[in-house]
């Protein structure tokens, strides 16, 4: 049976405000913001995957909080493993966030969540986001 890949992504969220994040590449989706995150290795858990990519991404050490949303489907190429976007709030535990790999960072709150690009796959987050944005 072909895996299915996880992609974690972090709702690195504080007081009050979430961190969307703006991808560079590859091409096609430079411009579009995204809850920063990435591929788990094999071998590696969610959660170990989720600090390592924020890490590498945003020179940040991040604690994963809850698991938000469902499991949603992301789009690949025909013929290439299904692969599932995961997401977690999460909270900064060490640093101030830097764009290493990403074009622009900004603080977003329930009210300006929804003023940026999402890729597609994120969307279905942000109301779970907002309601803990608020304080639901
Ligand atoms: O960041 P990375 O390139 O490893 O992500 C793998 C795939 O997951 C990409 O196609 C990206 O579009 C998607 N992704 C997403 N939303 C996120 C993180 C990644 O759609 N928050």
């Amino acid at each position: 049976m072909i895996p299915t890949q996880i992609v974690v992504g972090a709702a690195i969220v504080r007081g009050g405000s979430v961190l969307a994040a703006q991808r560079a590449s590859p091409a096609h989706l430079r411009g579009r913001w995204e809850l920063p995150g990435g591929k788990v290795d094999p071998g590696e858990t969610d959660e170990a995957a989720l600090v390592r990519e924020c890490h590498e991404e945003l020179g940040v050490r991040i604690r994963p909080i809850e698991r938000v949303g469902p499991d949603v489907l992301l789009p690949v190429r025909p013929n290439a493993p299904r692969a599932l976007l995961r997401v977690w709030t999460a909270e900064l535990t060490t640093g101030e966030p830097e764009a290493l790999e990403h074009l622009e960072l900004r603080w977003l709150t329930a009210d300006t969540l929804s003023t940026v690009d999402w890729l597609p796959a994120d969307l279905p987050f942000l109301d779970h986001i907002r309601s803990r944005l608020s304080g639901g």
